[in-house]
């Protein structure tokens, strides 16, 4: 593995090839490699791609990157981002659908462009009621309901910088996030659904709240409409928030590098990061690539599945498809609720064109089987495309086979919260595609591969990806903390003294023979579960927490469905016995402090923990434990005889605890 100091080994070759279908080529906006050429010039590349938004003030400058990492683009721009998401469309195709919302008890809704606006409008205006102003923090945590939209662009309006956090996150997560950006302000709803159950996030938020004491208002959204606890003087429904609101509010003029979100993501240390990005380039980033990777139509229909709580909900159903005038599909729910066929009769029912989902999903319909999407007919979809984790060859086959009829480019996309926008993917009528590759960079970005030295690895070599010059859509910085902003993306593989900056993006990737990238996953302590990245360090923090665990290791382990799967390994402290209650304890005692989707799929208890001579947890070997591979080299091993013990208790415990 590269976290042990040598070039990630490029092993898998994958022969399969698919060019862009001829009549794709024919009709797409893009249907030109030319587009890559015209990319290489990126500061001109990007300012061309700015004309697709609204500004009030233009740019003195397209990149001011005098001061790296810390990139100003459009600097000296002025604009509001809501206006061109909303305003421009609302005055040209005011009743063009925006969100086609479906419920996952089957209720509906339409949201067109001008209802949109008047939405947002009303909102806005009751935040600033209750005193929010430009540059103030509004924390969002919601179910996936036409409100959630409404929420970001509402904050948009008002220069307000929201910081979403997903609705699955524990009350202690909620928390934690609130303080670090200090919001004062937060939006909810009374309960959400999901999979016929619901999910008492209202309830969440109050106890979140008992410990962040920055948030003076409670705005709820009354989903279902169940009786829910409002403090009075703190808590306001959206309803009575908003009734009385006018529909029109005036945009509040930002800079192009005024903050437009914080969005908290997993990091190698510590506590979770405040990623900030601002809003003149985040936009034009996202309603480039939004553009280019769906090869967008006006009378398309497009479905992300994602949820508003993550980046690509924040790029890719919000901010890119609005500034594109885009029709979306929003949906509440799971995929199998009522049935396993919601999605594909999601996709009949709206005649959707372009479908975005992860791998995680993928699988998972694998495992389901054909006869699922064999009962709708499928056949507007016209793009279908993945995002969040590597996707193996034979689910990108079935997907491009049983989704895609073979008759829809899969375009595979890679980026992060941190890019802000899609980096490397398939361009779908000029890319061909190979199964399992993110395929090349996107027009405008630069990628490369670099072994330990930070050298480029050459063509068919693995190494550590990292990003060669800057984007506009990139993360600005850690909120609150700029120097793990350097430290955390841009020391490793940067040299100041010779003004070389590059970003190194946590992923290893080989590049085969064609300059084909292939992502291999992360190399530090981040797990990928289901597409979502967990650090093992929050997990192992909240084991730890329980007063029954003296320590914790944790490890993320291939797992056929979620990617990977989370497998702890605990020492009690003494007097303690590990049986399987406690072991059911510990799980939930996790899910409660981070949220279920931390929940450990296995927990081994043992004596002691394989260290290194310097204390150091041998992960490797805990890996290698749990995928049931032959032990590595243990020579290194300080207790080097508690590690069959580990072995042999993984096997016996793994039949009782996972799901
Ligand atoms: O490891 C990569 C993986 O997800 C990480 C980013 O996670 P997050 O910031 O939560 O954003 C997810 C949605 C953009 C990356 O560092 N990842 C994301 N997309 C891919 C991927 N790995 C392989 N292939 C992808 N297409």
């Amino acid at each position: 593995m590269a976290n042990d100091g040598a070039t990630i080994e490029a092993l898998f070759s994958e022969g399969r090839k698919f060019e862009p279908p001829s009549h794709l080529k024919e009709t797409a906006a893009i249907n030109s490699a030319d587009i890559y050429r015209q990319g290489e010039d990126y500061e001109r590349y990007w300012a061309e791609q700015a004309e697709r938004i609204r500004w009030r003030r233009r740019w003195d400058k397209v990149l001011d990157w005098s001061n790296p990492p810390f990139a100003r683009w459009f600097d000296g721009a002025t604009l509001n981002v809501t206006e061109s998401c909303l305003d421009r469309h609302a005055a040209t195709t005011p009743d063009k659908v925006a969100y086609y919302f479906e419920g996952e008890e089957g209720d509906t809704r339409t949201l067109t462009y001008a209802a949109l606006l008047g939405e947002v409008c009303k909102l806005a205006n009751g935040l600033s009621s209750l005193g929010v102003t430009k540059g103030d923090r509004v924390a969002i945590y919601m179910g996936m309901v036409p409100e959630f939209p409404v929420a970001l662009l509402a904050c948009a309006r008002i220069g307000a910088v929201h910081s979403v956090v997903f609705g699955g996150f524990s009350p202690e997560a909620l928390a934690d996030r609130i303080n670090d950006a200090q919001a004062k302000v937060l939006i909810t709803c009374d309960q959400s659904r999901r999979k016929g159950q619901l999910v008492e996030l209202k309830a969440f938020a109050d106890r979140a709240l008992e410990s962040a004491p920055s948030v003076e208002h409670v705005v709820v959204v009354e989903r279902t409409g169940n009786a829910v606890a409002l403090k009075p003087e703190r808590d306001i429904t959206y309803a009575a928030l908003t009734a009385d609101q006018p529909s029109t509010r005036e945009a509040t003029e930002t800079s192009s590098e005024d903050p437009l979100y914080i969005l908290y993501t997993s990091g190698t240390t510590g506590r979770p990061k405040g990623i900030l990005h601002t809003t003149g380039g985040y936009l034009v980033g996202v309603a480039t690539t939004h553009a280019e990777v769906f090869d967008l139509r006006s009378d398309d229909v497009y479905w992300c599945t994602a949820d508003i709580g993550w980046v690509t909900g924040h790029s890719y159903i919000v901010y890119g498809p609005l500034a594109n005038g885009a029709t979306s599909v929003l949906y509440e729910g799971v995929p199998d609720y009522p049935d396993k066929d919601r999605y594909w009769s999601i996709i009949e029912k709206y005649k959707v064109t372009q479908l975005y989902t992860a791998p995680t999903s993928i699988r998972t319909f694998m495992k389901w089987g054909t006869e699922f999407p064999d009962r709708h007919d499928m056949s507007s979809l016209r793009i279908i495309g993945t995002v969040g984790e590597p996707i193996n060859p034979e689910a990108w086959m079935w997907y491009r086979r049983v989704i895609g009829h073979d008759r829809c480019p899969v375009v595979d996309t890679w980026w992060q919260t941190e890019t802000g926008n899609m980096m490397i993917s398939p361009l779908p009528a000029v890319t061909a595609t190979k199964p399992g590759s993110a395929t090349i960079p996107l027009p405008g970005i630069g990628a490369d591969i670099v072994n330990d030295d930070g050298d480029s690895v050459p063509l068919g070599g693995g190494g550590y990806l990292v990003l060669t010059h800057p984007w506009p859509a990139m993360a600005r910085t850690i909120f609150g903390d700029p120097d793990r902003f350097v430290e955390t993306y841009w020391t490793r593989f940067s040299d100041p003294g010779a003004g070389v900056w590059r970003y190194f993006a946590g992923d290893g990737a080989k590049r085969d023979e064609d300059g084909y990238y292939w992502l291999l996953g992360r190399v530090d302590d981040v797990m990928n579960v289901s597409g979502h990245r967990i650090s093992t360090l929050e997990v192992e923090s909240a084991l730890v927490d329980h007063p029954a665990v003296a320590e914790a290791a944790v490890i993320g382990r291939n797992d056929p469905i979620t990617g990977q799967a989370i497998a702890a390994f605990v020492t009690l402290r003494s007097g303690v016995e590990g049986n399987e209650t406690l072991l059911l304890e510990l799980r939930d005692h996790v899910a409660d402090k981070i949220g279920k989707i931390a929940r450990p799929a296995s927990i081994v208890f043992t004596d002691e923990l394989p260290k290194t001579r310097s204390g150091k947890i041998m992960r490797r070997l805990l890996r290698d434990i749990s995928e049931q591979r032959k032990l590595g080299d243990v020579t290194t091993l300080a207790n080097a005889d508690v590690v069959q013990e580990i072995a042999n208790r993984a096997q016996s415990m793994r039949a009782s605890t996972e799901e």
